[in-house]
Parts: C-alpha cells; structure tokens; sequence
C-alpha cells in the first residue's frame, strides 16, 4: 500500500503552509463530516429522512430533511475545536459562534449539503467548504471576519456524496483528490495533483432559464451549444448538482454557468459558500473563474448570502465566455 491517506496529506499541508498548527485539526474535521454525510445519505431512504419539513429557509428555498441534519452534523463536528470560533452556514440566517473558541484563528463557510435536489432520486450531493484566518485578533469575532474575498481562503475544498465518496481540496499548494474506503472509513489520495484539462469537456448550465437571460448571454449559451466555440466542440451535461458538476467539469474539462438574469442580475449561486471555494479550487488546478466581468476571487462580499454569477471551467472556455459578455 503506497497511497497517502487524507491525514498524512493534510499534515504535509499545514508543514508546507507553515500554519503552525491547527489547519490540520479543521481539515480533518471535514474529512469528519464528509464520512458522517455520507452514511446519512446512504441510509436516508431506509430511516425515513428523505422528503421536505415543511419549512424553508434564509435563501426562501424549501428545506429538506437532510439538509437539517447536515447543518446539525455539521455544527456538532466544530463543537469544542477551539481553533475553529465561528461557522457560516448557507443553512443559517447568522453566523454561528462556537462558544469556547473566542481564541481560534480560522472561520469557516460551508455549504452542508449542496444539490439536496437531488436527494430523493438518489443523484449527486456534496458539500461546499472554505476555511479563513479571521482577522481580528480576538473575542468574538465580527461580521467583517466573514466577509473576506475568496483570494483570502488558507484552503477550500468539497466533498462529493455519489456512487462512492470523494474529497478534493487545496490548503494553497496542488489541488488534491481522495476516495473514501467504506470498508475501513478512510480517505486515500487517488487524485493528486489535479490539472483542469483545456480544448475538452462539457458546457454545463440550466438550459431551461433561457428566457430569463439578456441577449449577451443567449449569445454564450447558444454558442458552446450550436459548438460554435473558438475553444472547441463540447458536450451538454447538467446534473443539477454544483459539486456533481463541477467535479465533473474539473476532471474533463469545459465549463459550468449559472448566469445571472435579467430580473436577478445576481443569479442563484451564493459567493461565500459555493462559488469562492469553488473558484480557488479551480484556479489551483489551472483554470478560472469570473462572474462574467472580474474574478470571482477578487469579489469582497458585502453581506453573507451574497449571490454573484458564476463562469467556472478551463482557462479558454471562461475566456471566451467573458469576452462575449463583455
Ligand atoms: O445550491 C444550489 C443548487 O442546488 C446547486 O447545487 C445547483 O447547481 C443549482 O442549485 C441548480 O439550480 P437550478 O435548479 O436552477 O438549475
Ligand atoms: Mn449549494
């Protein structure tokens, strides 16, 4: 056996980031969490977790069983890290400020269950997470710990829950991929050093949403579909799943949009939870992200759920993408 497990990557992580301890303990709470969601989604058709609860939530959007029980997994796996002192969760109105960990340096942004769409007819989930050093020094840290710009993430990665369970993530240095062994419930690196391939791949976006587009972005859309690209041919593949798509598009190449729309300029996807994280995992492996004028990294968000479009893939199909917004 001569494969790393995720630990032994994470430490060679934190020692290369000179992180002085502690990145290491989140990252592995992650990987936690990542195990726990895994065996949720697994039995949830037997237990009786599938379905709706009958409310929704901060984003208006109805909730599902599962996404409460993420969001609770979730808070449980950073109870007592003292050097984690606070959680944003797309799940929850606030931030959540983890009682004892006033002294902790990191925050973290986490999209607990991502596609939760999907739950009932057994697609692709994930989870979305970033990990910050907060910015003041110390008590209870402030709105402004939260709102940094995704060029500030010390790490990011997600986990996708599918036909077997996978966690990418880069602390800064290569974009690394790990599949859970069930058998043993350990994560061995299977990925390293992922490389978003260019001239290749798929086009990915809800196609369906046309009407709702200014004329720039029909032009876009219709362009990678009608395979009109200077950037070449792609196919069509949508699994309503960020993760699932991306994942996707990361390992084969092209490009995931959700545009914004004519009445919603914002789109849907949230900066803080999905597209940041995503964004500096994409560049890490070579590619780019924009929101279709300036890049995603470079956005500072002004308030927690904050939106923005979302142009995700290899380098020449962002591109191309862009300069027909522009
Ligand atoms: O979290 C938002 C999300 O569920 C993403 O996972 C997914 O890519 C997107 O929404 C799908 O949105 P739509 O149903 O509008 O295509
Ligand atoms: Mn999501």
């Amino acid at each position: 056996m001569n494969r790393l497990t995720l630990s032994e990557q994470f430490f060679r992580d934190q020692a290369s980031a000179a992180a002085s301890g502690g990145l290491s303990t989140v990252l592995n709470r992650f990987s936690l969490l990542a195990r726990m969601l895994a065996s949720e989604i697994m039995r949830a058709g037997f237990v009786g977790k599938l379905g709706y609860t009958g409310t929704t939530n901060v984003q208006d959007e109805n909730v599902r069983a599962l996404d409460v029980i993420s969001n609770d997994t979730l808070l449980q796996v950073f109870e007592n890290m003292p050097m984690v002192c606070g959680v944003a969760s797309e799940e929850m109105e606030e931030v959540h400020i983890l009682p004892g960990g006033e002294s902790g340096k990191y925050i973290v942004s986490v999209d607990p269950l991502d596609g939760s769409g999907n739950v009932d007819v057994a697609g692709q989930m994930g989870t979305i997470f970033g990990i910050y050093r907060r910015r003041t020094m110390s008590g209870v840290p402030t709105l402004a710990d939260f709102l940094q710009p995704g060029r500030d993430l010390v790490a990011a990665g997600y986990v996708l829950y599918g036909p077997c369970t996978m966690l990418i993530y880069s602390a800064g240095g290569p974009v690394n991929g790990f599949t859970l062994d069930r058998s043993i419930g350990t994560f061995f690196l299977t990925h390293p050093n992922i490389q978003i391939p260019e001239g290749e791949g798929s086009y990915s976006v809800n196609e369906a949403n046309e009407s709702k587009w200014d004329d720039k972005t029909k032009a876009v859309v219709r362009a990678f579909r009608t395979q009109q690209t200077k950037c070449g041919k792609r196919a069509a593949r949508y699994a309503g799943a960020l993760v699932g798509d991306f994942h996707r598009t990361l390992l084969k190449g092209g490009i995931y949009m959700y545009p914004g729309e004519v009445k919603k300029p914002e789109g849907k996807l949230r900066l803080l939870y999905e597209n940041a994280p995503l964004a500096f995992l994409c560049e890490k492996a070579g590619g780019a992200a924009t929101d279709g004028r300036q890049r995603i990294l470079d956005i500072v968000p002004t308030k927690l759920h904050e939106r923005t479009p979302l142009y995700l893939g290899s380098k020449g199909d962002v591109r191309e993408a862009g300069a027909m917004l522009a």
